[in-house]
């Protein structure tokens, strides 16, 4: 979560720190900090609040020096405040230190720094780090030029649980240590300069190329030279990789917010991940996965494990799979599948899908379905993520970057990918009606210009957001595909407007649900499969009934029943509809949120990666 930036290089680090500072302010956070070293003294300014309020504390403008760290906390030990943000200093004031991540074993290691005389003025447990770090330093007998890396290795090696660290010495004012494990952390490359960052957009104005750092990597930072190593200090290789993304991708390009302006690439983003995937009259083409027919008819289950919304697009695309592929999908998340002790062995296929590539309950689950024997696949929108590492095999969706924390584009791409993934299998098995077939790929190729089409035809929305946006709840009702989107569009709601909102299947309204519809309630229904027309349109007269308003996205003729909103969208194969019903919903959270004056794209509390459990 939250995030970390580093520079070594000729220029004043601190204004470079803090710009990479607001670029990851989408990660979420609470609080911020940096240090930058000049004349042997460690300079360390943090506040509360947001990135800019550092701009508030005395001095910042006249730090100079050209190496420096910095961080945005997202607390998990210690309230936020001004002594738990970090930067973290060791007692001695030699080391000040940067954490991403959760140390599990942190009071055991303070009880033991405790009994060694080092005292703590923070309840984090990243005040152990330093400490840790200056106990081996002042150990080590031998000053040479690694004194210092052995000493970070040393205390690396005594923390449980996760961290992408950034650390500086006073006693190396050319040097910065980098380290991570279970946290993401890339090193951009420059002349005469380097930088870190937890993602690539932060850095990605300064450099496109970049080292990817594997866990349990641990590396020295100078400005013309890079050293990197595993833990136990062995050096090793690791390829530079170019980075094509577009930096101005990562700015607003004239829209009020990166989620409107995401919302509108979808037309775009879309053709991105059709690519060369899918082109008219020819199989879908799957290349980097290639797996074999008897691989696939060998396969008795697919597990589809991912969380929020990737986990939604998942729920979207099993129907799918199982008619082309007539193999069994479960859809999990990925934080119950990792403590479920999941039935899965070499039969069985896991496909992760993650926007960052990064969520630590995505990639734990990844782990454990490897050590059960069965394949895995990840999606993932970030080049070189973790999960990327890990899995047998990588798709992108090649969204570009998602900045809101509020996840759109990437769930359309996620569809897309994941139902040319279900053709593909489908293609190899040949099991399946060639026709079916046919007719999905052709609408998947005519989806671009039918999104676009939703998003030429948003007054209404916009419209019916402004009536209802002082609700305290909203329902959300589909039956199937529409089942599975309206948990995307409760979700959404959640996140960005905090109304309280629930999504039904809609035969099960009656089971229970149905209890709370009260006179003036707001109830959105989608209608998208003309197989289940009349049987949703039967349970939206049943809400209408009982007094509630009601919103309703469909692309079926429907005669006019009541409703208070139609929103008209085109046709296209049931199985794919998510990829345009979504649309509209994802303006209705984002219409009531702008209503009611939030920040639509930091909504409180949310992380735009969630690197920890
Ligand atoms: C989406 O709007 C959410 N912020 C969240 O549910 C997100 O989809 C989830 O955390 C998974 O993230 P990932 O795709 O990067 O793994
Ligand atoms: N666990 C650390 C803390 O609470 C780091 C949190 C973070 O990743 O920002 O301070």
């Amino acid at each position: 979560m939250c995030g970390i930036v580093g520079y070594i290089g000729t220029k004043k680090a601190c204004p470079i720190l803090i710009d990479g500072l607001m670029r990851l302010e989408y990660r979420g956070y609470d609080s911020a900090g940096i240090s930058t070293l000049e004349d042997n003294y460690i300079s360390n300014m943090k506040n509360v609040g947001r990135v800019k309020n550092l701009y508030d504390l005395d001095g910042i403008n006249n730090l100079n020096g050209t190496i420096g760290i910095a961080h945005t906390r997202w607390a998990t030990h210690g309230k936020p405040s001004k002594e738990n943000s970090h930067p973290h200093m060791d007692n001695s004031k030699m080391f000040s230190v940067v954490h991403n991540g959760i140390i599990e074993n942190y009071q055991e290691l303070k009880l033991f720094l405790e009994k060694a005389g080092y005292s703590f003025l923070s309840q984090t447990d990243t005040e152990t780090i330093p400490n840790l770090i200056h106990y081996y330093y002042s150990k080590d007998t031998n000053n040479d030029d690694k004194r210092f890396l052995r000493a970070v290795s040393s205390a690396c090696k005594d923390l449980n649980g996760s961290y992408a660290i950034e650390v500086i010495c006073k006693d190396y004012p050319d040097l910065m240590i980098v380290a991570r494990k279970d946290s993401p952390l890339v090193i951009g490359s420059g002349i005469n300069e380097n930088y870190i960052a937890s993602d690539i957009p932060a850095i990605l104005s300064y450099t496109k190329n970049f080292y990817l750092l594997d866990d349990n990597e641990i590396v020295e930072l100078y400005k013309n030279k890079i050293n990197f190593y595993d833990i136990n200090l062995s050096k090793i290789d690791k390829d530079l990789k170019s980075i094509d993304w577009d930096a101005a991708l990562s700015e607003k390009n004239g829209y009020e917010d990166y989620m409107l302006k995401e919302i509108f690439e979808q037309a775009h983003t879309v053709r991105e991940t059709i690519g060369s995937r899918l082109v008219a009259n020819t199989p879908v083409n799957f290349d980097d996965i290639n797996l074999s027919k008897d691989y696939l008819e060998s396969i008795n289950q697919i597990y589809l494990v991912a969380c929020g919304t990737a986990m939604h697009a998942g729920l979207a695309v099993k129907p799918l799979i199982e008619k082309l592929c007539k193999i069994p999908v479960t859809v999990d998340i990925a934080s119950e599948f990792r403590y479920r002790n999941p039935l899965i062995d070499n039969k069985t296929l896991c496909i992760y899908i993650s926007q960052s590539g990064e969520t630590a309950d995505t990639l734990a689950a990844l782990k454990l379905a490897k050590t059960c024997g069965a394949k895995t696949i990840a999606i993932s929108n970030v080049i070189g993520s973790s999960i990327t590492r890990e899995a047998d095999f990588t798709v992108y969706t090649h969204a570009g970057p998602e900045i809101a924390v509020a996840s759109t584009k990437a769930y359309t791409s996620q569809v897309t990918i994941l139902s040319l993934l279900a053709l593909y299998f489908g293609e190899v098995l040949g099991i399946s009606s060639k026709d079916e077939i046919e007719d999905i790929k052709n609408e998947l190729l005519l989806l671009p210009e039918k999104i676009q089409t939703v998003l030429e035809n948003i007054e209404d929305i916009k419209e019916f957001a402004k009536k209802v946006y002082t609700e305290k709840d909203i329902f959300f009702l589909g039956r199937g595909v529409d089942y599975t989107v309206s948990l995307e569009a409760s979700l959404k709601l959640k996140e960005i407007s905090y109304i309280h909102s629930e999504a039904y299947a809609a035969g099960e309204l009656k089971h229970g649900p149905i209890a709370l519809i009260e006179n003036g309630i707001t109830v959105v229904g989608i209608i998208t499969d003309h197989n289940l027309v009349s049987k949703s349109v039967s349970n939206i007269q049943e809400v209408i009934t009982r007094g509630a308003k009601t919103l309703i996205i469909t692309n079926q003729d429907l005669e006019n029943k009541n409703y208070d909103m139609v929103i008209n969208i085109p046709k296209t194969n049931p199985f794919i509809s998510p990829i345009l019903s979504v649309i509209p919903l994802q303006l209705f959270a984002y219409y009531i949120s702008k209503e009611k004056g939030l920040d639509v794209d930091k909504p409180r509390n949310l992380a735009k990666s969630v690197t920890v459990e």
